[in-house]
């Protein structure tokens, strides 16, 4: 599979990690930055990942910043992104047997390198169940996304 990876100053200590672990399985990595570059800014590399998942680029990423919560918020925002913060290996593992998750966020100020790249093993190692219960909740969370980019009215706490 082809895997893209990215990542914030936050996530940047984990990201040549990923990138290594991820080769060493067999998948065929894009580096879609940063550089750790103090001061750049998450939703830059959520963009890069969307981007490269949209154009057919890569299948799947993986998105790191200090949490994975900005990176997660920001993914999310970009139609065709299923992102989600897992933290831990059922999440990661059921995040894309049930919900076809096809970004991995990690927080790299959150979870040590160890359960990180367990995490990123669980996430490649895991495929979409094909269930028709899922395939079902899938399409009404398309239909959540197309509703709501036809708004333009955006509301920012
Ligand atoms: C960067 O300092 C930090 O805010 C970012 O990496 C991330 O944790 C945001 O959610």
């Amino acid at each position: 599979m082809r895997y893209g990876v990215a990542a914030d100053h936050g996530g940047f200590a984990l990201k040549g990690a990923a990138i290594e672990r991820l080769q060493s399985l067999g998948h065929e990595v894009a580096d879609l930055g940063g550089e750790g570059i103090p001061g750049d800014d998450y939703p830059d590399f959520a963009r890069a990942v969307g981007d490269a998942i949209r154009a057919g680029i890569v299948d799947r990423a993986v998105l790191i910043c200090g949490t994975g919560v900005g990176a997660s918020v920001a993914a999310t925002k970009i139609p065709g992104v299923r992102a989600a913060v897992c933290h831990d290996t059922y999440s990661a593992r059921q995040g894309v047997e049930d919900d076809n998750m096809n970004v991995l966020c990690l927080g790299a100020r959150v979870v040590g390198p160890e359960l990180a790249l367990e995490l990123v093993t669980v996430f490649q190692s895991a495929s979409f169940s094909q269930a028709e219960r899922h395939k079902r909740r899938l399409a009404k969370v398309a239909e959540i996304e197309r509703t709501y980019s036809r708004t333009s009215e955006v509301t920012h706490g």
